[in-house]
């Protein structure tokens, strides 16, 4: 799929990080951006900065990710990208004791389901509206009618000692595994004839990074690299 000045994108988590640089690539390549993120200030600057637009959504709502995709679509038409970096994380340990006195704590289950309502359910959420979308697209040249692209992590394929963020990391790594659902999903569209296939893209697997985080794990004496 080559993006042109015809292509509309959109990037969640377009206000900073990896989305913001996403975006820059995308409009330099002539791309109509859409940046979805909570943060105005810095998405309304991007989005002038680069001739887009910015739709103030928190991918944890429904009603708020549907008016983002309303008004992006009114302004570029039917987005035919969808790069998927709204997330964030945090690190607690699974359970641990407190130096001080003794006492015991876990992870607050609170912390664990705002990350998974985040990075998971949010992005799923974004996927699945924008695939919904771009059934209306007609196929492109290798019978394509778009791109969906996910973020994940290196440290959804490492156990860090004590840290439940790993696997809440891992939890959603392996529910957007990657895209083994997606893929399922993509193999859904063409199955029912809609004429052509969303097309996902897993962030590759760096095998010497890897590597080099296994070795550091077995000095540490873990193991329990996936
Ligand atoms: N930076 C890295 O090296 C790296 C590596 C692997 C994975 N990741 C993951 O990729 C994602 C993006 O990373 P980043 O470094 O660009 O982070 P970042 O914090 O710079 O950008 C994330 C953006 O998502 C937005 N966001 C957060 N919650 C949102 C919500 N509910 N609705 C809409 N927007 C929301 C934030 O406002 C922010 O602009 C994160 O989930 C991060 O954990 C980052």
């Amino acid at each position: 799929m080559h993006i042109t000045n015809t292509t509309a994108a959109v990037v969640t988590g377009g206000a900073s990080g990896l989305g913001a640089a996403t975006a820059r690539a995308l409009a330099a390549k002539g791309a109509k951006v859409a940046i979805f993120d909570l943060q105005r200030d810095k998405g309304e600057a991007l989005a002038a900065e680069i001739g887009g637009i910015f739709c103030e959504v928190n991918v944890t709502s429904d009603d708020s990710v549907d008016a983002g995709f309303a008004k992006a679509r009114e302004a570029h038409g039917q987005e035919s990208v969808l790069v998927c970096c709204a997330g964030t994380g945090n690190a607690v340990k699974t359970a641990s004791r407190s130096k001080e006195d003794g006492s015991i704590k876990h992870f607050p289950l609170q912390a664990f389901d705002w990350l998974i309502q985040i990075n998971l359910v949010g992005t799923f959420r974004c996927v699945a509206k924008s695939a919904a979308g771009m059934l209306t697209l007609d196929p492109g040249e290798h019978n394509e009618r778009g791109a969906i692209v996910m973020t994940a992590s290196l440290f959804g394929r490492l156990c860090l000692q004590h840290r439940a963020r790993v696997g809440v990391v891992r939890h959603v790594e392996q529910a957007l595994r990657p895209a083994d659902r997606m893929r399922t999903a993509t193999g859904d569209l063409a199955r029912q004839r809609h004429g052509g296939l969303v097309r996902v893209v897993r962030q590759p697997r760096d095998e010497a990074v890897v590597q080099r985080l296994r070795r550091i794990e077995f000095a540490r004496g873990i193991d329990q690299l996936a």
